[in-house]
C-alpha cells in the first residue's frame, strides 16, 4: 500500500506552521513564533499577515528537508480554513491553494478547532488514542469549549465561554503583573515554584458547563492595584505565589465543568487540547483525575497543544481518506462552527 504524503499549513494567528504527515504519522512538525507581537502586549494582526508572509516559505521548504519528503511525492496539501485573523488564514490559504494547483493534488480545508481535537489521533509512541465517544476540553488563546465527539467530524459543544477565553485570563493576568505577552506560559512557570492557596480569589457563577472568565481578570486587577497601593514591591515579593493562587483558580474552574460534564453525559473519557492545555499544572490535575475519579484521559504531546501544522495535517489525512477536498473557490472564515 502505497503511503499517503500529505503537506499542511496553520497560519491562523501567529505561528506559521508547516507539517509532513506520513498516513497519521508526523515525519516533521515546524513553527516559527512570531516575536514582533511581544512589545504589543497582544498579537497586531496586520503584523501577523506580514511575518506570515516572510515565513511561509521558509517554514514549508524546513518541513519538506527534515521530513526527507520531495514536493513531487505529496498526496495532498491541508490548511487552515478558520477560525482566525482573516490576514493570517489568507496567506495560509493562497500558499496551499497554488501549491495543490501547482502539484496537481486534491486540496483540504480544515476547521482548527476540529485539528486541535483531533491531535489526539496522531500516531506517537507512548501515546494512546480516544476511543469514540469522548469529551474534549478545547482551551486556547481564542476558545474554551467542552465538545462531545462522537466520531472523527461529529462533534457537538456542550459548553462555551461567555467572554474570555481561558488562555486570555492567563495572558490579561500576566499583563497585569507586568509580563510580557504571552503570559500563559510564564504564570506556568512561576506557580510551580509559589503556594496556590496564598491568595484567594472567587469563581465565577456561570450555569451549566459555560466558562466566564471576565470576572476573575478584574478580580484580579483590583486585588493587585489594591495591594500594591499598601506595597509598591507587593507583585515582585510575591510573584510565584500570585501566579499560583491564579493558576490554581483557574485549574479549579476548568475542573468543576469538565467534571459535571461527565456526570451529565456519562462519559468518563476526557481529552484536552489548545495551548493551554500546555500547563504543567492542568496536566498534572487531570493525571489525577484518572485515579480519583476513574477517567480515562489523553493529554497532548506538548508540540501538538500549542498552535501547530500536525495537528492540522491528521484532520487533513482523515479528510483524505474520505475523499472530501475541496476545490480552489474555499473561502478563509474569521468564524467558523465546530
Ligand atoms: O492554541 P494556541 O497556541 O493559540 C490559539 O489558538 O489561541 O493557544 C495560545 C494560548 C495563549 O493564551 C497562551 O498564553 C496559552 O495558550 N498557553 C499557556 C501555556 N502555554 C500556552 N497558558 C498557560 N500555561 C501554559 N503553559
Ligand atoms: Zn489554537
Amino acid at each position: 500500500e502505497k503511503p499517503t504524503y500529505i503537506l499542511a499549513i496553520e497560519s491562523s494567528c501567529d505561528d506559521t506552521a508547516a507539517a509532513i504527515l506520513k498516513n497519521d504519522k508526523v515525519l516533521s512538525n515546524v513553527v516559527a513564533r512570531q516575536a514582533v507581537h511581544e512589545e504589543y502586549g497582544g498579537v497586531v494582526p496586520e503584523l501577523a499577515s506580514r511575518a506570515h508572509q516572510q515565513n511561509i516559505v521558509p517554514v514549508i521548504d524546513v518541513a519538506l528537508k527534515k521530513a526527507g519528503v520531495k514536493r513531487e511525492e505529496l498526496c495532498a496539501v491541508a490548511f487552515t480554513q478558520g477560525p482566525g485573523l482573516m490576514g493570517s488564514l489568507l496567506v495560509g490559504s493562497s500558499f496551499a491553494k497554488s501549491m495543490a494547483m501547482a502539484l496537481n493534488v486534491p486540496l483540504i480545508a480544515v476547521n482548527h478547532m476540529q485539528a486541535h481535537i483531533l491531535a489526539h489521533f496522531i500516531t506517537e509512541e507512548g501515546f494512546d488514542k480516544p476511543e469514540f465517544p469522548f469529551l474534549a476540553m478545547t482551551i486556547s488563546g481564542g476558545h474554551t469549549q467542552i465538545v462531545k465527539v462522537t466520531d472523527y467530524f461529529t462533534m457537538e459543544v456542550i459548553g462555551e465561554t461567555t467572554d474570555d477565553a481561558v488562555g486570555e485570563a492567563f495572558d490579561k493576568s500576566a499583563k497585569i503583573l507586568g509580563l510580557p505577552y504571552p503570559g500563559g506560559p510564564l504564570i506556568d512557570k512561576y506557580a510551580q515554584e509559589g503556594n496556590p492557596k496564598a491568595f484567594q480569589f472567587t469563581k465565577p457563577k456561570v450555569p451549566g458547563l459555560n466558562f466566564s472568565f471576565s470576572g476573575l481578570k478584574t478580580q484580579i486587577l483590583y486585588f493587585v492595584q489594591k495591594q500594591t497601593a499598601e506595597n509598591p514591591n507587593f507583585i515582585e515579593e510575591n510573584l510565584q505565589d500570585i501566579c499560583a493562587s491564579i493558576q490554581y483558580t483557574i485549574i479549579n474552574i476548568l475542573m468543576d465543568k469538565i467534571k459535571l460534564a461527565v456526570k451529565e453525559t456519562g462519559i468518563k473519557s476526557v481529552a484536552i487540547g489548545g495551548g493551554v492545555s500546555a500547563n504543567s499544572g492542568i496536566r498534572k490535575t487531570l493525571k489525577d483525575a484518572e485515579k480519583k475519579y476513574g477517567w480515562k484521559t489523553f493529554i497532548p504531546k506538548f508540540e501538538y497543544t500549542t498552535d501547530n501544522a500536525a495537528m492540522i495535517g491528521i484532520v487533513g489525512y482523515h479528510k483524505y481518506l474520505k475523499n472530501q477536498f475541496n476545490d480552489a473557490t474555499v473561502v478563509s472564515k474569521a468564524r467558523i462552527e465546530l
